[in-house]
């Protein structure tokens, strides 16, 4: 769960990794390093610590060479340290790998290398790689690797430089990420598109056991049986800047921003009208292949999970198959039925996430059908399924998932508005309602962050608190579940969500002036409820936030004897964040807006690396 990225050609290869790096720094930043060829031999610089330490590194020794790689690191063998910090060097140091990846079988080859008589500096599972090509090397650095990579059990992308061939860069993957980035006179590898768009629009996505060779003016690509690889350029379909903050202080900030415009692109081309049917692209799946589903599974982790969790509902209601959402690393610990005609809706941003494509193949092995829903084109998961539907959001850089999410609930919506039309499952009434809702989202997505600073004063109120509870029912379950993960990622703030029916059982014993209530109450079939459980909680003096449509008076009337008597002012909700009305089987959507805002705003206020947040990566490609 690493960055790498690399640069063959005519400018200086550090400052260029560096870049590169920055745009990686969400895969991890626990320590980082980068490597160049110079003059027949290997200048290197590797701190423990974020990417401003390597920078400073290189302003006070700068290193000078036109081919160089570097890493951003989130330990997984061995503690963040100097030491373990990629690049790592062979023993003659003049061979340094980068990797991203997990090297199952690292702790066997560690014997077999030493008892070869190499001596090893780190104790992760990546030096054995620098051990392995050196150990395979006669002159040819991609023979080297091609053979150290048949060794090699587990996921890996490496990058590869020898102080002996100065003119090519050495690449391969194997389940973890690669892009080659083509330039004129240059190119590039790197984990992801983003941390090269600055410098290309085009790239190679690289397969599963394909090996480049690089240099500056050609890019060639093998198999492991030495068969040329041919790949079409891939043209990425975003413009530079949409990679950097454009003028917000966190990406995080920028992102949450970005929901309106990135919500219209999601639904361009498949919903223009609450009079029209959806249309999709080609999903993978004919109508008379919708027609036969008997069953939805939807898989995935942490955000994307909680869109499954909306999914759920959706399935059900509109397209009335039954559904479930399963979290992705435990689906392979069940042996789920899997019915011939049982679709499997796999969620993620990155397309790459271990357990997420693990639980990908375990629903292919039994016979279901797999549909992406995903943000990265061309990553992992899009490619594996049977089909993708993108949700269009952009490169999502903050480590915290935003519009990902919001942009996963439309997908989903759309794609159960369409099962239940091919189906005819819902009523021409009930599909208009939430066409006309999904298409109101963009301009109340709008409108929610025109009240930002209402948000803002809310959170000023609670963000010395040590806990809170997340509160709901129904659909907007999930609302309260991404409410407290997002609170608990970047302010650390210790945040549980429950059902509301729940609270009664055990987590109304939390409740005091010290643990702040998210009470998530639209209007609809759960307001009565969700009033009923806001009082239970002023009653025992626990402060509530109450998230309500616009203009609803009984939950501001919370306490009030409805029929006569004096209104408890006291039972009422402390703060009240409003959000405009719409159906409520959208209203995850832009309920998640505001409670996006109100982690940010707790975390800056607590001053927290919001972007970077501790322990945390934004792809995690390790089970
Ligand atoms: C939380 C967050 C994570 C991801 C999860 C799945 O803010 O970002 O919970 O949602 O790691 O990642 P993807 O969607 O890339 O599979």
């Amino acid at each position: 769960m690493c960055g790498i990225v690399g640069y063959i050609g005519q400018r200086q290869a550090s400052a260029i990794c560096l870049a590169g790096l920055r745009r990686l720094e969400y895969r991890g930043y626990d320590s980082a390093g980068i490597v160049v060829v110079n003059a027949g031999r290997l200048d290197l610089h590797k701190v423990a610590g974020k990417l401003d330490s390597l920078a400073r590194a290189l302003e006070r020794r700068p290193i000078a060479g036109q081919i160089g790689i570097g890493h951003t690191r989130w330990a997984t063998h061995g503690k963040p340290s100097e030491t373990n910090a990629h690049p790592h060097l062979s023993c003659n140091g003049r061979i340094a790998v980068v990797h991203n990846g997990i090297i199952e079988n690292y702790q066997e080859l560690r014997r077999q290398l030493q008892a070869a008589g190499h001596t090893f500096r780190s104790q992760t599972d990546t030096e054995v790689m620098a051990h392995l090509v050196e150990q395979h090397y006669a002159g040819d650095p991609r023979e080297a690797v091609r053979r150290a990579v048949g060794e090699l059990q587990g996921a890996f992308a490496f990058g590869v430089v020898c102080a002996d061939n100065p003119g090519e860069l050495i690449a391969v993957r194997r389940f973890s990420p690669l892009v080659v980035g083509l330039g004129d006179g240059e190119n590039f590898i790197a984990s992801d598109m983003g941390a090269i768009r600055a410098e290309t629009d085009r790239v190679y996505v690289i397969g599963d056991d394909e090996l480049c060779r690089i240099t500056a003016d050609r890019v060639e690509i093998i198999d492991l049986e030495l068969r040329p690889v041919r790949h079409d350029v891939h043209v990425i379909p975003w413009p530079a800047e949409a990679a950097e903050k454009g003028g917000h202080k966190k990406f995080m900030h920028k992102e949450i921003h970005e929901q309106p415009v990135a919500m219209r692109a999601c639904l361009a081309g498949r919903l223009s009208s609450a009079d029209k049917p959806v249309t999709f692209e080609d999903i993978g799946l004919t109508a008379d292949n919708i027609r036969r589903l008997r069953k939805v599974v939807f898989t995935a982790c942490g955000t994307a999970y909680h869109a499954g969790v909306v999914g759920r509902f959706l399935m059900e209601k509109l397209a009335r198959i039954p559904a479930e959402t399963d979290i992705a690393a435990e689906l392979r610990h069940r042996d789920p039925v899997v019915f011939e005609d049982t679709l499997c809706i796999v969620i993620s941003q990155s397309g790459e996430t271990a357990d997420t494509l693990e639980a990908l193949r375990t629903m292919k092995r039994k016979g279901a059908r797999i549909l992406g829903v995903i943000n990265v084109v061309d990553s992992t998961i899009a490619r594996e399924g049977d089909g993708v539907a993108y949700i269009q959001a952009g490169p999502e850089i903050g480590v915290a998932s935003t519009k990902a999410y919001t942009l996963q609930i439309l997908t989903i919506a759309l794609l159960a508005l369409h099962f239940a039309e091919v189906r005819g499952a819902a009523s021409a009434e009930e599909l208009r309602a939430i066409k006309a809702a999904l298409l109101a989202a963009p301009a109340h997505a709008e409108e929610l962050l025109r009240r930002e600073s209402d948000v803002v004063a809310v959170a000023r109120k609670h963000f010395q608190k040590t806990s809170a509870l997340f509160l709901a029912r129904g659909v907007n379950l999930a609302s309260a579940m991404e409410g407290a993960l997002k609170m608990k990622e970047i302010s650390y703030i210790h945040a549980e969500a429950y059902s509301a029916g729940e609270m009664k059982h055990g987590p109304i014993a939390l409740v005091c002036p010290d643990v702040f209530v998210v009470a998530v109450a639209p209007r609809g079939p759960t307001h009565d409820e969700m009033i009923g459980n806001i009082m239970e909680i002023k009653a025992r003096s626990g402060p509530v936030i109450a998230v309500a449509f616009d203009g609803d008076t009984k939950v501001l009337q919370t306490g009030a004897d409805d029929a006569a008597g004096p209104r408890d002012t006291t039972a009422q909700p402390n703060d009240m964040i409003w959000v405009p009305p719409t159906h409520e089987m959208v209203s995850p959507v832009t309920i998640a807006i505001p409670l996006q805002l109100l982690a940010y705003h707790v975390a800056d206020l607590r001053g927290e690396h919001i972007d970077q947040p501790r322990n945390l990566a934004k792809t995690v490609t390790v089970k």
